[in-house]
């Protein structure tokens, strides 16, 4: 299969990461990289031998040899310049948050065509393992439906050596805080393994704002959260149940957890950990006695994670497959989003349409 020929447009922190993956996997070509600030776009485009270095997207989106774009941007510049690049009829790889509302995520399907789109939020589900814990529960081994419990607390690791960009905790530039952050993943991780299969009814939900001792950890002019829980009723009595939090008075704590009526699956969505990552599966017999199978236990590389878009990406683009996080998928996570946040806003159990 010839390499899809990519283009990375944002050479920032994230970006970075991106060109690692591109230079090292077989089926993509760095053929360019973009970015606004010259020294950062020269620096990654030398350091990876990218074949072409620009400073405007439109010099991206007139290059033919470009194929696919990488728009590694925080999601208030993503949107308009997405739009641009399926215009100019490229495939497009979006980092996550794949919006900041429901109206760009339909703005981003109602101009893809046949043009391939993936959404990074993907990147936890980049192992083949999972695929096998997916059909185990396809299989219906889990029986009934009952709870996805996710608690996801991140310890504050103590002094920062660069202070908190100014979008990485806003309503306005990245369409929230720690809930689309990092629960963009969590919910991607969980209704994936679900081969998204769930139907959300109805949100309530409750956000707090960075604690007012601790004002150093989010930019100044910061207007979301970092502690937010939701509890999402879907159809046929499953309840998503959804904590997330950073620099907030809790001791650090994860928790992946799909209940059923027969069995409950124990996961391990980030590999940020020492020993080997497990996965159980606690079943109840009979008899009411619980015993527990191990589904997976082995080191797992945390990088492959990151490699996880760009290479699935690319094989979409060749093979004509459905990205592992599509734009419906990602059209699913954005109304869960949305409503968690009008709930808290107006301190009333929403509707999802
Ligand atoms: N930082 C992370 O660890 C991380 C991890 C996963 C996902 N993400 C997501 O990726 C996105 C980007 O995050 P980041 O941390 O890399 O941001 P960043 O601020 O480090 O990098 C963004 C880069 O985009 C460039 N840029 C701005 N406007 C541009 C334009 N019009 N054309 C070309 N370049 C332009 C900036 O100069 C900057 O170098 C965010 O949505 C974030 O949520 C970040």
């Amino acid at each position: 299969m010839e390499p899809v020929r990519i283009a990375i447009v944002g050479c920032g922190v994230i970006g970075k990461i991106h060109a690692q993956c591109c230079v090292k996997a077989d089926n993509i070509t760095l053929q360019a990289v973009c970015d606004v600030n010259k020294q950062q776009a020269d620096k990654l485009g030398k350091e990876h031998a990218a074949n072409k270095i620009y400073n405007d997207l439109d010099d991206v989106l007139n290059d033919d040899q470009v194929e696919g774009v990488i728009l590694a941007l925080p999601a208030n510049l993503r949107a308009k310049l997405a739009v641009r690049v399926l215009k100019a009829g490229k495939h497009l790889l979006t980092e996550k948050p794949v919006a900041r509302y429901e109206a760009q995520v339909q703005q981003l399907i109602d101009n893809r065509g046949d043009l391939t789109v993936a959404v990074c939020s993907s990147r936890y589900r980049s192992f083949a393992f999972l695929e096998k814990i997916r059909d185990f529960i396809a299989a219906g081994n889990l029986g009934q439906l009952r709870v996805v419990h996710i608690r996801g607390i991140i310890q504050d690791s103590g002094p920062r050596d660069s202070d908190p960009p100014i979008w990485r905790v806003s309503h306005k530039l990245n369409g929230g805080g720690i809930f689309v952050n990092w629960g963009c993943y969590d919910l991607d991780y969980m209704l994936g393994l679900l081969s998204w299969n769930i139907k959300p009814k109805t949100v309530l939900a409750q956000t707090w704002q960075c604690a007012p001792q601790l004002p150093m950890r989010v930019h100044e002019t910061s207007d979301a959260e970092t502690h937010a829980l939701a509890l999402i009723q879907c159809d046929e009595g499953m309840v998503i149940q959804i904590e997330r939090a950073e620099f907030a008075a809790i001791k650090g704590e994860t928790t992946w957890q799909i209940i059923g009526s027969k069995g409950s699956l124990r996961l391990q969505m980030t590999h940020f950990h020492d020993g080997p990552t497990e996965i159980f599966f606690d079943k109840i017999n009979p008899d009411s006695k619980l015993t527990t199978q191990t589904l997976f236990s082995q080191n797992v590389d945390e990088g492959d994670a990151h490699d996880g878009p760009p290479v699935d990406f690319a094989n979409a683009i060749r093979t004509g497959s459905t990205p592992r996080t599509s734009l419906e998928n990602g059209l699913l996570m954005q109304k869960i989003t949305d409503a968690v946040y009008l709930s808290a806003k107006e301190q009333r159990a929403v509707v999802i349409g």
